[in-house]
């Protein structure tokens, strides 16, 4: 395996991005220096998938599925075959893909290994992709293709959210040469499994229509005339929360999120936070507090911040839960004087 070279500086995408110097006085510390809590190989609290392992409970257990025992029999035999070149070979690094396989939401899970030719700036999204093409194991099996979800493939869209070496993140933002190898590839935890690394992300959309993240523009102001305007502040401020793209990372690292509880989880309440700001959104405001000051809503949060953590968007989500707590209580007092303010 050839040594890698390191990527530079402007393409490291896991690197935090520092954000632009009229935002800093709204950023906090943990956004300024948005680290993974712990190790990147460590998994995020609660990964709700053990629960499906059964008796195999053992994260180790590939290391003796049929795939590893096939490699171990073939270590004396020739080379297996691969889809790809010798050129090609030659010409890249082979990484080792160790993906989650589940063929649908009741069967048993189990790993597969792959080697991949990958050049040099390769993400996990591209490998995946390579893959697609020639589904064939380092045992040199033909199996299914791996599912997987993207679009954008520029951290835009946020459907390729997944597990990457435990971390939930962004498979098309997710360098090869930062990731330590094999990479383990894992559907995102908290949602509803379609099949390999397809979850069902509906419920946040759900989440958003119980909160109505969203304004009502129709009939504010006469079309002819320009609309409320926004501070200059204010439209830094509520920037950095329009950039949610509704990947599910953030629940995925949340304690208190899962598929069985109630609770709307940090990137539904950041969406409150910002619909709420906007000027448009303050006649229906008291709605939107109102329905997440309830079971499910902000009492909910523990406050263990990894959602911040894991934002690829660097989203300040818990300034928001700060913020949301504030204005929860201010609503609280008007609902008990009986103010009609919204
Ligand atoms: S807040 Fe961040 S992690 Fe959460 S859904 Fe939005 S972009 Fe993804
Ligand atoms: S701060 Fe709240 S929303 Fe964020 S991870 Fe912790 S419990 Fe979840
Ligand atoms: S493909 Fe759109 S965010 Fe990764």
């Amino acid at each position: 395996m050839t040594e890698k070279t390191p990527p530079d500086d402007e393409l490291n995408l896991n690197k935090p991005v520092a954000p632009p110097p009229e935002l800093v006085d709204h950023l906090d510390d943990e956004q300024r220096e948005p680290e993974w809590l712990t190790e990147a190989t460590e998994r995020p609290p609660e990964t709700p998938h053990i629960d499906h392992y059964d008796d195999e409970d053992d994260p180790d257990r590939w290391q003796e599925s049929e795939d590893t025992a096939e490699l171990a029999a073939n270590e004396d035999e020739s080379a297996p075959e691969h889809p790809w070149s010798q050129a090609e070979h030659d010409a890249a690094e082979v990484v080792q893909l160790k993906i989650r396989r589940q063929d649908d939401p009741f069967s048993t899970p189990y790993w597969q290994l792959f080697d991949i030719p990958s050049h040099e700036r390769d993400n996990v999204l591209s490998l995946l992709r390579t893959l697609r093409e020639h589904p064939i194991t380092g045992s040199g099996e033909r199996v299914d293709p791996v599912a997987f979800e993207h679009q954008c493939m520029e951290e835009v869209c946020g459907s390729c959210a997944m597990l990457i070496n435990g971390r939930p993140r962004m498979a098309c933002s997710a360098l090869i040469a930062d990731l330590e190898q094999p990479i383990v590839l894992e559907p995102l935890p908290k949602f509803p499994l379609v099949r390999d690394l397809m979850v069902d992300r509906s419920r946040l959309f759900e989440h958003l229509k119980r909160v109505q993240a969203w304004i009502h523009v129709d009939g504010a102001w006469d079309i002819h005339q320009p609309g409320l305007r926004i501070a200059q502040q204010q439209w830094a401020r509520d920037y950095l929360y329009s950039r949610c793209m509704h990947c599910g990372c953030c629940m995925a690292a949340c304690p208190q999120y899962d598929e069985h509880l109630d609770f709307v989880g940090p990137a539904t309440l950041a969406q409150v936070r910002l619909m709420n700001a906007h000027p448009n959104g303050r006649a229906t405001r008291s709605t939107r507090l109102h329905a997440i000051m309830g079971d499910g809503g902000l009492s909910d949060c523990g406050n263990a911040q990894n959602c911040v953590k894991v934002c690829p968007k660097e989203i300040p989500l818990t300034t928001a839960i700060g913020e949301l707590g504030r204005a929860t209580t201010v609503q609280l007092i008007k609902d008990f004087f009986g103010s009609s303010e919204p």
